[in-house]
């Protein structure tokens, strides 16, 4: 059977193309299974997984504990918010107990990058990185990178401009290993402070005029400014980020050609994304959240046949 040349999902940073299309084949079987009128199929009833999340979620919470579902695994959740970290309780001390209770899988976001690596080296389950602070979040470049295959065919070949907040961005980090890995082309595009001084490292174009960068690509994936890991000021205000990189109807129509929108949510309607873009036809927002469950059945499927029954 085929496997995952990986233990645990921790960042894309550590997959290889033939995972990539181990994971995607996988991922088109199950989609057609959440398609059916019985969308749920028997392959992880003997396995329990634990979500455990230290920052705030609705897309991934929700989508890995459907993904879950629908593989019949036994499910519990855990959030920091309401739990006994609040009394002091260590990282580990908290893993550990849950893993006590016979855990298979655990599931983490967490707000320190290399959260999930470090778990990884101090407890006996697989991990899944759902996103680390600012570093990867991998299962949503993976949905991301399946949502274009879909919309275009393929990846491979494809001019794709990630916008926005790329300096606080774990999606944008994931974006790019997983898009280079495929055979896209990426150009990230923002205001200066907001890009981060490695990413020329990353074989990665920087371009600061929107309209510049619209016209090169077929794909925009537009990210909202994430304030809440700011605590200096990076551009002088809402309404001058917008002016300069905001996308709306005017500046797509003005093309002369139909580029493909992304968003991995949440949006902030009308400051990175106007409502009649995000919710027009070249919008492929909601059908990233649809593929994320059958990406993420995929991903907890394949390293879930690695443990020893
Ligand atoms: N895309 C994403 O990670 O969304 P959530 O923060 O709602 O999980």
């Amino acid at each position: 059977m085929d496997q995952l040349s990986v233990e645990h999902l921790l960042g894309i940073k550590y997959l290889n193309t033939n995972d990539i299309d181990l994971i995607f084949k996988t991922a088109d079987h199950f989609k057609e299974v959440i398609n059916r009128p019985i969308k749920k199929v028997p392959s992880l009833r003997d396995i329990t997984i634990a979500n455990l999340f230290f920052e705030n979620s609705t897309r991934t919470k929700l989508s890995f504990e459907l993904a879950q579902k629908r593989l019949s695994a036994d499910v519990i959740n855990f959030s920091a918010g309401q739990s006994s970290v609040k009394k002091g309780e260590t990282l580990i001390d908290t893993v550990n107990n849950i893993l006590s209770m016979k855990v298979d899988i655990v599931v983490m976001r967490h707000g320190s990058v290399g959260a999930g690596v470090f778990l990884s080296n101090h407890v006996d389950a697989k991990i899944i990185n759902a996103g680390d602070g600012t570093h990867e979040h991998p299962t949503q470049a993976l949905l991301d990178s399946y949502s274009i295959r879909e919309k275009l065919g393929s990846v491979k070949g494809k001019k794709i401009v990630i916008v926005g907040d790329i300096l606080h961005s774990r999606v944008a980090l994931s974006n790019i290993y997983a898009l280079q890995l495929q055979g896209a082309q990426v150009k990230v595009c923002g205001p200066t402070t907001l890009i981060p001084k490695y990413i020329s490292n990353l074989g990665v174009e920087v371009e600061t005029n929107l309209k510049k960068a619209l016209e090169w690509c077929d794909v925009a994936n537009v990210l909202r400014v994430q304030h809440e890991r700011m605590d200096i000021k990076y551009f002088p205000s809402t309404r001058e980020y917008t002016q300069l990189f905001g996308i709306n109807k005017e500046i797509l129509d003005n093309l002369g050609k139909k580029i493909v929108i992304m968003h991995p949510g949440p949006i902030n309607r009308g400051v990175e994304i106007t409502s009649d873009v995000a919710d027009s036809d070249q919008s492929i927002i909601l059908n990233q959240v649809e593929n994320g469950v059958a990406v993420r059945m995929a991903v907890t499927y394949l390293l879930a046949q690695q443990i020893k029954r």
